[in-house]
């Protein structure tokens, strides 16, 4: 199977949306809120995508300066496509666009707590946050 990455190609909140939902990750996002969702997409600053085709199986969605730090928001792939070394390839992409002077930071969901060190990433405990409310 022949998969096609591309920072460049602009998606819709629906696209998105439905992205998210095969991957598994739509439970843990504003889904039913596809201004919210389009909104997401409108303002991010890197999006990297995996193509079969014209069909969108894979997303990263990253916020970032471009110079110092980055922020990977999120992290989908179709579960009909997972395990195929797509999820790897999105990162590598988003390294590449970012460059070697961002650190990339993210937030793990429970179902990926695993999967980051296997892709280059380092545990941090020196992390914080304040939640959303909405
Ligand atoms: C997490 C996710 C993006 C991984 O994408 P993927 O394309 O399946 O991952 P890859 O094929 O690049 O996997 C790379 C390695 O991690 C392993 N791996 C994949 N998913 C994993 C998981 N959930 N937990 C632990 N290891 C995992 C793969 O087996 C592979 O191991 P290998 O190098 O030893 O062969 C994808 O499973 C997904 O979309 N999950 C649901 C949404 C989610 O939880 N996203 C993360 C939000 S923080």
């Amino acid at each position: 199977m022949s998969i096609r990455y591309s920072s460049e190609s602009v998606i819709s909140g629906a696209q998105f949306v439905a992205v998210l939902n095969a991957s598994t990750l739509g439970e843990r996002r504003p889904v039913e809120d596809l201004a919210r969702m389009q909104t997401m997409i409108d303002n991010a600053d890197l999006i990297v995508t995996a193509w079969d085709g014209a069909k969108l199986v894979g997303v990263a969605r990253t916020i970032t300066d471009w110079s110092y730090a980055a922020y990977l928001a999120d992290l989908a792939v179709d579960q009909s496509y997972q395990k195929q070394g797509i999820g790897r390839q999105l990162i590598a992409v988003t390294r590449e666009k970012l460059g070697a002077q961002c650190s990339l930071v993210l937030l793990a969901a429970p179902a990926a707590a695993d999967y980051y060190a296997k892709v280059g990433f380092d545990w941090i405990e020196n992390g914080w946050q304040i939640k959303r409310t909405n």
